[in-house]
């Protein structure tokens, strides 16, 4: 059976650059879109073109930039704003805007001071303006999520109506469980008048740690776009990491998507978000941080040694990573060491390396990561103790 597939809306450049700090300038932005062309991202949401002069460039420079990718602007359901969008993304081979409004109970009351009838005529007439400029309209229920499914389900039929293309189901709040996020996606599938013209989309926040795991929740119901950023970031807690949601993909094959992506580019694409935007990692970070390939117990160390899989579900090479690494700290055993001294030149014998252990540990517990090259001093150590003895 052949795999259905996925697309990739990457909106590091625009939900992902909401990260206070992580302001990113033109050049920046324009570095980062020509590496998401080269990993085979579908879509690039580049801004929101009506927030500043200096988004509203990004998003033009990078319509003239990219290729082949759709260059998506967002809006809110504003006239002036899709007008300041559609003029930004007119050197667009493949231009998409990006439009829509609240519709949870809490949004339509507290931001909009309205109802949910005034909230549908909102939603239909953006879309519908939107079309004036482009083909390709995506509309998007902010705090869908949080929003009642039948409610939903009429403001989706709607931005159907009025020709969206593709239909962004956001969980804004990170509020939703897994297992409830897949049932409203099935929920507007089996409700929506003609849904099987459209793409649905999701776009979940991480508030409680579970963005992709709700990705996949929505990909398993129906969903065939997936809004996400690479290394997770976006607003409060982030968003889907993309990273992961490429390697869950491939990781089981059972569950039978496919997307465009080479996954070989995400460990650079991923230094070069972290970099531009002065944001780290976090070395436990699935996929791309510094500990995601490195083996500090002894235990563990001793299965990679003799064989890489025992511990690692991903060869690092799929995602660009040289090489797994093996961490020397107070947890690694006589394995990992005599591994270690070897690639310095130092081949043991057992009695050897039951003194040059000795000595590693009691080095290893003043000095919480041992480097390579302190194995020179570790070895002078262990044979000069021995020989004053
Ligand atoms: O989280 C969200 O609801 C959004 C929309 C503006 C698409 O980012
Ligand atoms: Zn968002």
């Amino acid at each position: 059976m052949s795999k259905e597939r996925v697309q990739i809306f990457d909106t590091t450049l625009r939900d992902g650059e909401q990260v206070p700090g992580c302001k990113l300038e033109t050049r920046q932005k324009l570095k980062i879109a020509e590496k998401l062309e080269a990993l085979g991202v579908d879509v690039i949401e580049a801004g929101f073109p009506v927030s500043s002069p200096g988004d509203f460039k990004s998003v033009s420079e990078i319509s003239k930039l990219v290729k082949n990718t759709s260059v998506c602007g967002l809006t809110r359901a504003v006239k002036k704003d899709i007008e300041v969008a559609a003029e930004a993304l007119k050197p667009a081979k493949r231009p998409r805007i990006h439009t829509g409004i609240g519709t949870s109970d809490s949004h339509i009351k507290y931001k909009f001071n309205s109802t949910r009838e005034e909230i549908i005529v909102r939603a239909r007439e953006a879309v519908s303006y939107a079309k004036n400029f482009v083909d390709d309209v995506e509309f998007y229920a902010e705090d869908a999520g949080r929003t009642d499914n039948e409610f939903l389900a009429r403001v989706c039929t709607a931005a159907v109506e009025a020709g969206a293309t593709v239909l962004n189901i956001p969980d804004t709040t990170g509020y939703c469980l897994p297992e409830e996020y897949g049932q409203k996606i099935k929920y507007l599938k089996e409700n929506v008048k003609n849904i099987e013209n459209v793409i649905i989309s999701c776009h979940c926040h991480n508030d409680l740690g579970l963005a992709t795991a709700n990705a996949i929740a929505a990909i398993r119901n129906g969903a065939r776009q997936v809004e996400c950023t690479i290394n997770g970031i976006g607003e409060r807690a982030g968003n889907t990491a993309l990273e992961e949601v490429i390697m869950i993909l491939r990781q089981h094959p059972d569950l039978n998507f496919t997307t465009n992506l080479n996954p070989k580019l995400l460990f650079e694409l991923s230094n070069l978000v972290s970099r531009e935007m002065g944001m780290v990692v976090q070395p436990n970070k699935a996929i791309v941080g510094a500990n995601a390939f490195a083996h500090s117990s002894g235990i563990h160390q001793d299965g990679v040694i003799k064989n890489r899989e025992t511990y690692e579900i991903i060869d690092p090479a799929d995602v660009g990573v040289t090489e797994s690494a093996i961490i020397l700290t107070a947890r690694s055993g006589r394995a990992a060491l005599a591994y270690k001294a070897k690639i310095m030149g130092y081949e043991l014998t057992k009695l050897q390396l039951d003194i040059v252990y000795a000595t590693f540990l009691s080095y290893a517990d003043v000095k919480k990561e041992v480097a390579d090259t302190d194995l020179h001093e570790i070895m002078d150590l262990s044979f000069k103790n021995r020989a004053s003895a």
